[in-house]
């Protein structure tokens, strides 16, 4: 099979590079095709003919980042999905993986979220923009899905973390934010500021777990038609993950200033994963533990030359 991986570039994309198999993985990036552009899309499907899709690419930010740009991320992502979706349904492209976000789930939801719950109201105001057009790649999936009985889907994985990762301390996500910041905190003898009190409790997934997880639904004769929660369980304090970091970089717990003037966002954000582990009991998803050790040896071994 020919799987064309688009956001080849990314964390999860770069992830893909490790999977051993015969079949011909084909990782794009922007500089590639710009799927904002219907044409470059179009382009890409004709260039390569996969017989599945892995569709990854999209702008991607932390929480100052969407708030910010919150139309640019609505309009890129509605641009980038929906020429994609298209493009691979006028071609007859039998399968498209996409992936969501649980930070689309409704803003007020019943925990453990539920993939029945993503459309049943509004999502948290400091990402609208994002989330919305992610629920839009669900609703086209569907309809493609509906209308040309095309085997489209989407899955939602919950927050991740890995090598490769955006280390931007505006733009990126929570571990990596706080590995850069305990880094150069140890090599700068300079206390550091996380914000919060540390006290809210999240789940999370080694990048390359979730392209492990990708390739195997895209391969698989799983019945997709219905989205998935495919995240790692289990919750853990960001305190708790702070500390972890901590001490693979020698540096005391101590010195950490929590800033509970900043905002700590929800308390807790627990999502089932139940259906994919039914499809695939077998799959063992990485320890945060050894998850964290191999990205900041990744990222001290990298620093300064990664995404800063
Ligand atoms: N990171 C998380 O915590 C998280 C959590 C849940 C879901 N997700 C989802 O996981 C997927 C991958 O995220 P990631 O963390 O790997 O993000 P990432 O590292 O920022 O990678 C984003 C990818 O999208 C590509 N891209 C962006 N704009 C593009 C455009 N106009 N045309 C073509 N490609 C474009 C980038 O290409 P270049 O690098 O070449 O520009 C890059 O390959 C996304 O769909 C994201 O929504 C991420």
């Amino acid at each position: 099979m020919n799987i064309l991986v688009t956001g080849g570039t990314g964390m999860v994309g770069s992830a893909f590079k490790k999977i051993k198999t015969d079949h011909r993985l084909i990782l794009v990036g922007s500089k590639d095709y710009d799927l904002r552009l219907q044409s470059h899309a179009e382009k890409m499907i004709i260039d390569h003919q996969p017989d599945a899709i892995i569709h990854l690419a999209a702008r991607v930010g932390g929480v100052k980042g969407n708030t910010d740009y919150v139309a640019d991320f609505f309009h890129e992502n509605i641009l980038i999905n929906t020429n994609v979706l298209n493009s691979a349904q006028v071609n007859k492209i039998p399968r498209v993986v996409s992936l969501l976000s649980t930070c689309i789930y409704p803003d007020k939801a019943n925990y453990p979220l539920t993939p029945d719950q993503i459309h049943l109201g509004p999502p948290h105001k400091s990402n609208f923009g994002y989330a919305y057009a992610k629920r839009m790649l669900d609703v086209q999936s569907r309809a493609i899905r509906q209308q040309h009985g095309l085997n489209y889907t989407t899955v939602v994985p919950n927050n991740l973390y890995g090598l490769n990762d955006n280390f931007d301390l505006e733009n990126g996500h929570v571990i990596p934010a706080m590995i850069r910041k305990i880094w150069e905190g140890k090599n700068r003898r300079r206390p550091v500021a996380l914000w919060g009190d540390g006290s809210p409790l999240r789940e999370f997934t080694y990048a390359s777990d979730i392209s492990k997880i990708l390739f195997l639904l895209a391969t698989s004769k799983d019945d997709l038609s219905k989205t998935i929660n495919i995240g790692n369980t289990g919750e853990h304090s960001i305190r708790s993950i702070a500390e972890k970091i901590c001490n693979y970089f020698h540096y005391s717990p101590l010195d950490i200033q929590w800033d509970t003037s900043q905002p700590a966002g929800q308390f807790r954000k627990p999502s089932c994963n139940k259906e994919f582990v039914k499809m695939h009991p077998d799959f063992k998803y990485i320890s945060l533990d050894e998850g964290l050790r191999q990205t900041c040896d990744w990222f001290s071994g990298n620093y300064p030359n990664i995404r800063l």
